[in-house]
């Protein structure tokens, strides 16, 4: 097995449930010590190609190696219990009846000084050796988490396939046991496989994200990539506020109140969408009527007045009203500053940063 084999790949995975294709000819790898999320709205599909890969589904089509080895196609099937894959999902139930040590202990096989070296070390990674002897009611939900944690790792899977397993916590421990969780994952060296419908989850837990919608991957890569040249106008939507600048192509040029942007490869008279993100647009003062120079990076400046502004603590997040063409456009700037309603200034955005995609409706037949 070379060091490229991935540890998981699975290829042209469908799952039809009563004629409806819920998860749609999906292809993924994950290599080891990489966390991959599956990340997409709820009910596109995550749980159910997770389920497929653990074994406790079954796929219409398509094919699943671990480590280059076949486990699964639509005739062939290694059980779930002999893929060396740990679980562990949203409601991670520990067992009740057991305490702590026996919980961890349970899916270990070996003598029982061994079963009990492996129980202390991960305990001990986690900071719960002093719990060893309680039971899953005596402990705090984010104590309980980790117990399921070291759980589904003590027989050292191959690979992890993680389930939501954070929404179940409040906020604030959320980051702390995310992190916590992480680098326990990137020591034992699993391969992690980790579904979400959080970007934000994705983007601080992520080596890879495959983005999906209606059961398909409709974008993959490294979250820096994703986030910086989203697929389409929904691909950007979902990880953050978008402003939509809507303007007719002609002669290959489309004209904005920000100045002129190329759109070679679109037709003339059909419409584009040009998207920036809140964070991305710089504002300026108005003097006399006047905004800044034009450069290259930011094309011209639009003047514009500021119809709303909230404090949102690290941010402020304002509304302004385009002379343009009395279109609203949000601007996040940091919280120190807060304008008036009613304040002229002038906008301009970082032309890097714009995603240009044919507007809904205008696409182009392949
Ligand atoms: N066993 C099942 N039988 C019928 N429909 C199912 C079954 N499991 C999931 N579905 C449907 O498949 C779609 C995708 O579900 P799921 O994989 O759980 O999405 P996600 O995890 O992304 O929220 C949903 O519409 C769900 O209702
Ligand atoms: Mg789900």
């Amino acid at each position: 097995m070379s060091s490229l084999t991935p540890r998981l790949e699975i290829q042209n995975i469908t799952r039809v449930f009563g004629g409806r294709t819920v998860v749609d000819d999906v292809s993924l790898k994950v290599m080891p010590g990489q966390v991959t999320c599956l990340l997409g709205p709820s009910g596109c599909g995550k749980s159910t190609t997770l389920r497929v890969i653990a074994g406790v589904d079954m796929q219409d089509s398509g094919n699943i190696f671990i480590d280059g080895n076949l486990v699964c196609d639509t005739v062939f099937r290694v059980p779930p219990e002999r893929r060396s894959v740990g679980l562990m999902f949203q409601d991670f139930a520990l067992f009740p009846h057991l305490s702590v040590a026996e919980n961890v202990a349970f899916g270990l096989s070996g003598s029982r000084a061994e079963k009990r070296r492996r129980v202390e070390q991960l305990l001990e990674r986690v900071d719960l050796l002093g719990h060893i002897d309680d039971y899953p009611h005596q402990l705090s939900g984010g104590e309980q988490q980790r117990v399921a944690l070291v759980r589904a790792l003590a027989p050292r899977p191959k690979i992890m396939l993680m389930d939501e397993p954070f929404s179940g916590l409040d906020n604030r421990l959320r980051d702390e046991i995310r992190d916590d969780t992480l680098s326990v994952l990137k020591e034992e060296g699993a391969a992690v496989l980790l579904v979400t419908h959080e970007p934000d989850e994705a983007m601080r837990m992520a080596d890879e994200i495959a983005l999906m919608r209606h059961g398909k991957i409709v974008q993959q890569g490294a979250p820096y990539n994703i986030y910086n040249a989203p697929v389409d106008r929904a691909a950007a939507a979902f990880f953050s506020d978008i402003n939509v600048i809507r303007g007719k192509v002609k002669n290959l040029l489309t004209e904005t109140a920000f100045g002129q942007f190329l759109t070679p490869a679109m037709p003339d008279g059909s419409e584009v969408d040009i998207i920036i993100r809140p964070q991305h647009i710089r504002i300026d003062f108005d003097r006399n009527g006047r905004g800044p120079n034009p450069t290259p990076e930011t094309g011209v400046a639009a003047r514009a007045v500021v119809e709303r502004a909230r404090f949102m603590g690290s941010e402020s997040l304002v509304e302004f009203r385009m002379d343009y063409d009395g279109t609203m456009l949000k601007v996040t700037v940091p919280a120190v500053f807060l304008p008036r309603p009613g304040t002229a200034m002038w906008l301009m955005i970082r032309r890097d940063r714009c995603f240009v995609f044919p507007a809904p409706g205008h696409e182009r037949a392949a």
